[in-house]
């Protein structure tokens, strides 16, 4: 039979790793496949830097469109990144035919409605496996694997960077600056690494699997999103005494009065599996109905990583290639035209667990004052620690940990404690979450 031909548009990292596996497995994937599986030809800017990577023998342009475009290609592989460029080319190929595998989470969270619409009326594929956790297959495991279930909630370690940051400032005690430099020589980290750091990329995976389980359309703006910037390392080592990791989470839950979508740094116990998910990996929980708890867990970024599910694209696309579109497994798992409304939740509705720093002066009634505040909007405590002030320094350090509790009160209550005479700086707030598969 024919071979798929692959166009390959960027000769990055994963763009190599790509083409690396493709060559080192090629056997092995045309028995999967029922046929072969080879890249045509690639697009790259540095032309001599991508010649390189992918030997002589493939066709090189430094005109992606031609490449997306080309009626020798079957399958157009966006490894490119950004969302204008990788835009306009897949809705190039789109509109060419061609079906789409792409690792571009930016591109499907700010794009992904139109695009998705655009390849459903096409009746072509757009298959998106690397976007999310890497190499973990979780987006098979969300569409397929779990489709019988009402998916209750998904929580992930789903950006390497920040993980790989975290591990590294907690166990070796280097600098953050020091680690994102180790991550970017990795090749972890997006081009502008604030993406990473801030949260975003996580965004970006979240508002796709909140899609996959809940079968609502993808809504970046409606992501709460807090980075790992604002985290101190006493933060750090005092969850540990209460047997807390401080991880950054992407969390997305259904609950009665909507659809939880946050990211954002979250303690969880440290007997948790997900608690001791560390360096560059990834992990996702998803707990459904009637499977229960279910755990993913592999590498979330990197050349070869990634490229498995990449491939793992490639081979699905190859297998439906002949299909009727009216066929194919819907790219959101859900229907297109059975989409729910369910609303995304604004995060001061919000129930969680709280872990509070505050620096306060340390003198009689001053506790009382704090409790009264918390008392006074129904926040209850569930435990407390005070630290002795650094020799010198007129504060002490409280922390509080609060039984669950809705964020907005929460907020209000920071508000109060800020504005007491003796209460120095602003309170630090960290979520909690359980984990624990109810
Ligand atoms: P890289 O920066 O390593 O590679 C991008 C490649 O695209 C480079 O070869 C670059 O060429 C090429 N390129 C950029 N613009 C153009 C253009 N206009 N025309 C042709 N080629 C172009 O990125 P990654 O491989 O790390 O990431 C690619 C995608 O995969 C991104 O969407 C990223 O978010 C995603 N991803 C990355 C992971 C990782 O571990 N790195 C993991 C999961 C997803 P040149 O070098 O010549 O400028
Ligand atoms: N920058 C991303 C991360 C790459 O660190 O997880 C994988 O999506």
């Amino acid at each position: 039979m024919k071979p798929m031909n692959v166009g390959l548009l960027g000769v990055g990292t994963v763009g190599g790793g790509t083409h690396e596996v493709l060559r080192r497995n090629r056997e092995e994937i045309a028995r999967r496949a029922g046929r072969e599986i080879v890249v045509r030809m690639a697009a790259a800017r540095d032309l001599e830097k991508a010649r390189k990577v992918l030997g002589g023998s493939i066709e090189l342009s430094d005109d992606a469109f031609s490449v997306a475009t080309h009626p020798d290609i079957d399958i157009v592989a966006e490894l490119i990144g950004g969302t204008d460029v990788a835009r306009d080319l897949v809705l190039a190929a789109i509109s060419s035919g061609k079906h789409v595998v792409t690792a571009n989470k930016a591109l499907l969270a700010e794009h992904g409605n139109e695009i998705f619409a655009a390849a459903q009326e096409q009746g072509v594929s757009v298959a998106f496996e690397a976007a999310v956790a890497g190499g973990i297959p979780i987006i098979k495991a969300l569409r397929e694997g779990l489709t019988a279930n009402q998916i209750e909630w998904v929580a992930g370690i789903i950006n390497g960077t920040t993980n790989f940051i975290l591990s590294e400032m907690r166990d070796t005690g280097a600098s953050f600056d020091s680690v994102l430099a180790e991550a970017q020589r990795l090749g972890y980290a997006e081009a502008d690494p604030t993406f990473d750091i801030g949260g975003v990329d996580a965004a970006h995976k979240l508002t796709i699997m909140a899609a996959l389980a809940f079968g609502i359309p993808i809504q970046l703006d409606r992501v709460y999103t807090e980075g790992i910037a604002g985290l101190a390392s006493e933060d750090i080592r005092y969850a540990e005494e209460f047997g807390y990791r401080i991880k950054l989470l992407g969390i997305t839950k259904k609950v009665q009065e909507g659809i939880e979508l946050r990211v954002h740094p979250t303690l969880i116990p440290h007997r948790r599996l997900i608690a001791n998910v560390e360096g560059a990996m990834n992990a996702v929980l998803v707990k459904g109905d009637a499977v229960g708890p279910t755990l993913y867990y592999g590498a979330g970024a990197g050349a070869e990583a990634t490229a498995s599910a990449v491939i793992a694209d490639l081979v699905d696309v190859t297998r439906m290639h002949t299909a009727d579109p009216e066929h194919h497994v819907p790219h959101f798992a859900f229907r297109s035209d059975r989409l729910s409304d369910t609303p995304v939740l604004p995060m001061g509705e919000v129930r969680s667990c709280y872990y509070l720093r505050l620096q306060v002066v340390d003198r009689p009634g001053v506790l009382a004052d704090i409790t009264r505040i918390l008392g006074d909007l129904s926040i209850s405590i569930e435990a407390m620690l005070q630290r002795n002030p650094v020799q010198g320094e007129p504060y002490v350090n409280i922390i509080i940990i609060t039984h669950l509790t809705r964020e907005k009160d929460v907020d209000a209550a920071i508000d109060s404690i800020e504005a007491l005479p003796v209460t120095s700086g602003s309170v630090t707030r960290i979520r909690i979450e359980s984990l624990d598969g109810k």
